[in-house]
């Protein structure tokens, strides 16, 4: 009973509060990507960067990608693929295979069905048309801003969980911490001829249908994988330079605000690369030091955390999140509007990246994941943290130009 007693003080010492912000130290000390992000050469964005058609070899290919970038990096997440065949509209009239797949981490002590998680979502098939098309923003970069968070993560995971472990914390019923995260991988989402409910999205259209039949253990704290779901946090279009992406839907607006203010303060403390006041951006051949230290206007990505209008777009704007939406789910959709002048153009290719805005992305990501699954005093705030993350890894070592250290 004191046990018992003394185990919830503790806890609400340590993790009692519903939502922890991350300290300037820890925001500073997030993992940069250094050159991974490379349009030719990065470990993580490169490979995407191919014509990638549902159900072509190429496809195959980024998938294989994503999965030995776990396997090699993150052995700690379980990988699960969950397949369809379909058939799109004609002249595309053939049974396609459309594979998602879906990372996932959650506490060790967490019994099948009773870890709420945290969902990352992005797109990694390319359009049909026009022949040749890349889909940088669409959505090669936020698939590599995803495995960017999930490898940002994942330490301060094991040392946090590791943590509550030797303390006791898990064995406390109530008291156990069931929160977890995944990243999902969709294929299918471009429309093969034009966007129609039946013609897009096949891949989430899929996976939703099939979480729904995929029944947890009758004492477990959801009945099945969509329930699981706390946020559903969708990717899409990013990686042009000064997007805006609005707050589309009430009841996720709170979650869009913690999402601005953590830009807000990652601007503040000179952590966005792409921020006008960002060291790199001051001219530096400006001899009028007063101008020079005059601060710019910040463009914010999220620049509604106050609006007061009331007025939300969303539903709008047909996505992956739609029949997750139908299914009740909560959804934060990170797509800009207006929607990038690449879209959907030849242009949409590793060139017209701007690589300040996807890095920028995917700090963001990680810190609002960081204080969504309570990781403040878990990440590695000693200098010798902020280090190209292959620095040991022999095997890919040789692939890797590294810019800084
Ligand atoms: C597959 O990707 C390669 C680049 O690695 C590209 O040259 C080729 O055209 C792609 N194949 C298809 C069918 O799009
Ligand atoms: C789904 O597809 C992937 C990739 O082709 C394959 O490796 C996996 O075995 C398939 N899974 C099932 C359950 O069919
Ligand atoms: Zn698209």
């Amino acid at each position: 009973m004191l046990l018992k007693f003394l185990h919830i003080l503790l806890y609400l010492t340590l993790y009692g509060a519903a939502y922890t912000k991350l300290s300037d130290d820890s925001l500073r000390a997030l993992p940069d990507p250094g050159s991974d992000f490379d349009i030719h050469s990065g470990a993580l964005l490169s490979p995407i960067l191919i014509p990638r058609v549902s159900g072509t070899p190429n496809s195959t290919l980024v998938l294989e990608h994503f999965v030995n970038f776990f396997k090699t990096n993150l052995p700690d997440w379980h990988l699960e693929f969950q397949n369809s065949t379909q058939t799109p509209p004609a002249p595309y009239d053939k049974p396609t295979p459309f594979v998602n797949l879906i990372a996932a981490r959650d506490p060790p002590w967490a019994a099948d069905g009773d870890a709420s998680r945290l969902t990352l979502v992005a797109h990694y098939d390319s359009k049909v048309t026009p022949e040749g098309f890349i889909g940088a923003v669409d959505s090669a970069a936020p698939c590599a801003m995803l495995l960017h968070t999930a490898r940002s993560v994942d330490a301060a995971l094991t040392k946090k969980w590791g943590q509550m472990k030797a303390q006791g914390l898990a064995e406390g019923g109530s008291l156990e911490e069931e929160r977890g995260v995944q990243i999902i991988l969709l294929d299918g989402e471009e429309a093969f001829v034009s966007w129609t409910d039946t013609d897009s999205t096949y891949g989430a259209r899929s996976l939703a249908d099939s979480w729904e039949t995929v029944i947890h253990p009758a004492t477990s704290n959801f009945p099945n994988p969509i329930s699981s779901i706390s946020l559903f946090v969708l990717l899409d279009l990013l990686g042009s330079k000064n997007p805006t992406v609005p707050s589309y839907y009430k009841t996720t607006h709170w979650a869009y605000q913690s999402m601005a203010s953590i830009e807000d303060r990652l601007r503040k403390l000179q952590q966005f690369k792409s921020s006008p006041n960002h060291p790199s951006k001051r001219s530096v051949s400006s001899r009028d030091s007063k101008a020079r230290n005059q601060p710019r206007k910040e463009p914010m990505f999220l620049p509604e955390a106050e609006k007061v209008n009331n007025f939300f777009l969303g539903g709008r704007i047909g996505d992956d999140h739609v029949p997750f939406i139908e299914r009740g789910v909560e959804v934060l959709h990170m797509i800009p509007n207006p929607f990038p002048k690449v879209w959907h153009q030849p242009d949409d290719d590793g060139d017209h990246l701007d690589i300040d805005t996807v890095e920028d992305w995917a700090k963001l990501v990680t810190a609002f994941t960081g204080e969504w699954m309570e990781l403040e005093g878990f990440f590695d705030t000693s200098a010798a943290s902020k280090r190209d993350f292959y620095e040991e890894d022999e095997q890919l070592a040789n692939v890797i130009s590294r810019t800084e250290l």
